[in-house]
């Protein structure tokens, strides 16, 4: 008889572990390069622009144009931004330890702080209580302390800066109970099969707390490979800011073509003028002619030495372009209504076809094991396979450890 009980307290405390383990997906990696990623991240309190930058280790301003806020806006640095607001964050992909992680993170700890609650509340999920303990060595969770610089290892995925061939930066979104994939999928414009091409799912279901990899259509750049900026790419609907503040770029809405202009920011910068031309950065001009449209134009080729390259180049098109059009660029919020930054979401696409159906997985979702993540067992020849998503967010390992006490407590009673 106790052993049935003991049978089902058993059960019941695998299965919550199960059903509450968050998951992640890991991009394994070789070399040493790093890439652009966005981290999705929910405001746990009003914060400014400012406090979410030195958060995240991130230039304010970087992360005004990522989110197509409006940085001519006065004093924006100041702006308050409301609790719950959802944010892109930009961040610097690194490669450690064979996988792709930002590391540039770190946190100030402050008095009442735990693991538990920088991870849940400050990092919105995107750090576990378990990553913060093994990345900083701390023996003893309960003891913090005050001013304590800790790294913050938080995830991202570039996956050679393509989703099915075409430019893309991957976004590390953090699941919410409310959402479905299906849901995702419609909300960033891609589709389920995509979804689950990049996180390497078997199935549709999802669970509040994990953490998956969302491609954005972006534009891509060429810069060289010495170029400050070397790697930057915008996703659609957005800006980036670049050059020391001096040059702004913009990505979409009409192309994927990143387009570059000298920023509204007042700072002394460097000649934005083309060579041999009277044209500055961001300048096109046409000529009709017979056979068709020369257009001319003096575009951004990277920040070098502290210089800006420019790029005078002219080519000869069936049409000539409209205006140039921007995407659509919103006053810092000061509300949070029915998610202001997630679009109408379009119903659904069940048929879950992408643009290249055969594409193979590209990593893994695989349930946290508490233990630390190890090698690949095998890398296939894309390079992509998974590995055990560190550790779960300290919550997730309360409901067994509770059921067990739950349970010495049984047993003793009974005996
Ligand atoms: C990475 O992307 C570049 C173009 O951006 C492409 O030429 C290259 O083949 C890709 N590499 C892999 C391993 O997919
Ligand atoms: C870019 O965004 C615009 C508007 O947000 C959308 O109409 C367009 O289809 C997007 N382009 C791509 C390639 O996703
Ligand atoms: C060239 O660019 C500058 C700076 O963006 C702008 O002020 C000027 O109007 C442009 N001139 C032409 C001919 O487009
Ligand atoms: C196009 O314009 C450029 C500069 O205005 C000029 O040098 C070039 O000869 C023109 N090409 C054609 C085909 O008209
Ligand atoms: C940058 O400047 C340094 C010296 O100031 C020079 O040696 C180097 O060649 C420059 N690099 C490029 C790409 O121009």
């Amino acid at each position: 008889m106790p052993k049935t009980l003991l049978y089902l307290l058993l059960l019941f405390s695998n299965a919550a572990m199960v059903l509450v383990t968050p998951k992640s997906t890991i991009e394994p990696c070789s070399n040493s390069d790093s890439c652009s990623a966005l981290l999705g991240y929910t405001l746990y309190t009003d914060l400014k622009v400012s406090e979410v930058g030195s958060l995240f280790n991130v230039d304010p301003v970087s992360i005004l144009t990522a989110n197509a806020i409006d940085i001519s806006y006065p004093d924006v640095e100041n702006h308050i931004l409301p609790s719950q607001l959802f944010l892109r964050i930009p961040v610097t992909c690194a490669c450690v330890d064979g996988i792709r992680k930002s590391v540039s993170t770190h946190y100030k700890t402050r008095p009442s702080d735990t693991l538990t609650s920088i991870s849940n509340q400050v990092y919105a999920g995107l750090v576990s209580a378990d990553q913060l303990r093994e990345a900083n060595d701390i023996q003893d969770p309960d003891v913090l302390d005050v001013g304590d610089n800790l790294l913050v290892p938080l995830p991202c995925t570039c996956f050679n800066g393509t989703d099915n061939s075409l430019p893309a930066v991957y976004l590390s979104y953090v699941v919410k109970d409310v959402d479905t994939l299906a849901g995702i999928a419609a909300r960033y414009r891609t589709t389920l099969t995509d979804l689950m091409n990049v996180n390497a799912m078997g199935s549709t279901a999802v669970k509040a707390g994990d953490i998956l990899a969302v491609p954005l259509p972006a534009c891509a750049t060429n810069f060289p490979r010495y170029a400050l900026d070397h790697g930057l790419i915008v996703p659609n609907g957005s800006y980036a800011i670049t050059a020391s503040h001096c040059v702004q770029c913009s990505c979409g809405p009409g192309n994927l073509n990143l387009y570059c202009m000298p920023a509204s920011l007042a700072v002394s910068c460097s000649s934005m003028q083309c060579k041999n031309s009277n044209l500055m950065l961001g300048n096109v001009t046409t000529q009709r002619s017979s056979a068709g449209c020369n257009v001319t134009s003096c575009s951004y080729g990277g920040f070098v030495n502290g210089t800006i390259v420019t790029m005078l180049s002219t080519s000869l098109q069936p049409r000539c372009p409209g205006p140039q059009q921007f995407p659509p660029l919103i006053a810092p919020p000061s509300s949070v209504t029915r998610d202001s930054t997630y679009a109408p979401s379009p119903a659904p696409q069940s048929d879950g076809a992408g643009p290249a159906g055969a594409t193979t997985p590209k990593s893994s979702v695989v349930p946290s094991s508490g233990s630390i993540p190890g090698l690949p067992p095998a890398s296939g020849p894309s390079g992509s396979v998974s590995s055990a998503c560190s550790l779960t967010n300290s919550l997730s390992t309360f409901p067994p450890a509770f059921m067990l006490y739950l349970f010495v407590k049984f047993i003793v009673s009974i005996s």
